[in-house]
């Protein structure tokens, strides 16, 4: 057993909330997934790299970089027992013998000694208690000249998928705002703090730019309300409300699910940055 530094993350992508994520590992995938194209772009893996992907879930990304590395390897890092047995599944099905995975918190696990040529992560960076200890460990498993290519939300005003969650299940709640800082999905939105911070770990020319792209809850409204009443986020606003006023808060949330579907599924705009570094 490694050591883990965040317990209770921890205890929730290792519980009931990456069981969820297993379950529903397709839907989770296909909420983020505009931003792979942008995300792969920058991480620039060449065909015999090894590269990290950072708290890398149900493994998505970590078979992408698998697939783009084919005479290198991928390895994926993650908290989640549950994730992790959805990442093995798909690697074995998808044929990729140079993919593996590993449970371990990734702000203290070794990772090896300049082991990696590039980092990436889609969304997976964002919720370590030590943000600095975090980067630290990781610019120390990466070569020297190695690249960092990580998604990360930009701020909760620019992301329209959970300001209207949150909206709609306010019921007159004043909700708290999650803050930079984290650890959450906010952790890295501060450009001039998230610079600072991987330059104190041992990274070189930082970079923050936006990616603007929709977040897709589902094919039609009665899928996503279905979907999304489900997730912990939401289950977390509900669980305080009486009956009557968990009632109203779900009608609105449908309200507005109807209101964001189309053509093409229910989407919601977001905002990530996609950051980029060095290993100095
Ligand atoms: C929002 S999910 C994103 C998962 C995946 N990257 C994706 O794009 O679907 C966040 C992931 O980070 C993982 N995680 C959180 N803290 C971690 C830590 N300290 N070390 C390793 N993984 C961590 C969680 O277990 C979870 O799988």
């Amino acid at each position: 057993v490694t050591e883990i530094a965040n317990p209770e993350q921890a205890a929730a992508w290792n519980g009931d909330e990456g069981a969820h994520w297993a379950a529903h590992a397709d839907r989770y995938d296909a909420s983020v997934a505009a931003y792979n194209e942008p995300l792969f772009a920058a991480a620039g893996i060449r065909a015999a790299d090894a590269v990290l992907d950072i708290g890398c879930g149900c493994g998505q990304t970590t078979l992408e970089a698998a697939r783009r590395a084919p005479g290198g390897q991928a390895t994926g890092v993650d908290l989640s027992g549950p994730m992790l047995a959805v990442a093995r599944s798909r690697a074995a099905a998808a044929g990729l013998a140079n993919v593996s995975f590993v449970q371990a918190d990734a702000q203290v696990e070794p990772l090896g000694d300049a082991a990696f040529d590039v980092a990436v992560s889609r969304c997976g960076a964002m919720f370590f208690g030590d943000l600095a200890a975090a980067f630290a460990n990781i610019a120390h498993a990466l070569r020297p000249g190695g690249h960092l290519a990580l998604i990360a939300w930009t701020s909760l005003d620019r992301n329209e998928w959970l300001t209207e969650l949150r909206r709609s299940l306010a019921a007159g709640r004043d909700l708290p705002a999650p803050q930079p800082g984290g650890p959450g999905p906010f952790s890295l939105g501060d450009p001039g703090r998230t610079t600072a911070l991987l330059q104190g770990a041992g990274f070189r020319g930082v970079d923050l730019v936006e990616e603007r792209r929709d977040f897709t809850f589902g094919a039609d409204a009665a899928d996503a309300f279905g979907f999304v009443s489900s997730i912990f986020p939401v289950r977390g606003l509900l669980e305080p409300l009486d009956t009557a006023a968990r009632a109203a808060a779900l009608g609105e949330l449908r309200a507005t699910i109807e209101r964001h579907a189309g053509p093409g599924g229910v989407r919601l705009g977001s905002s990530a940055w996609l950051i980029t570094a060095t290993r100095a």
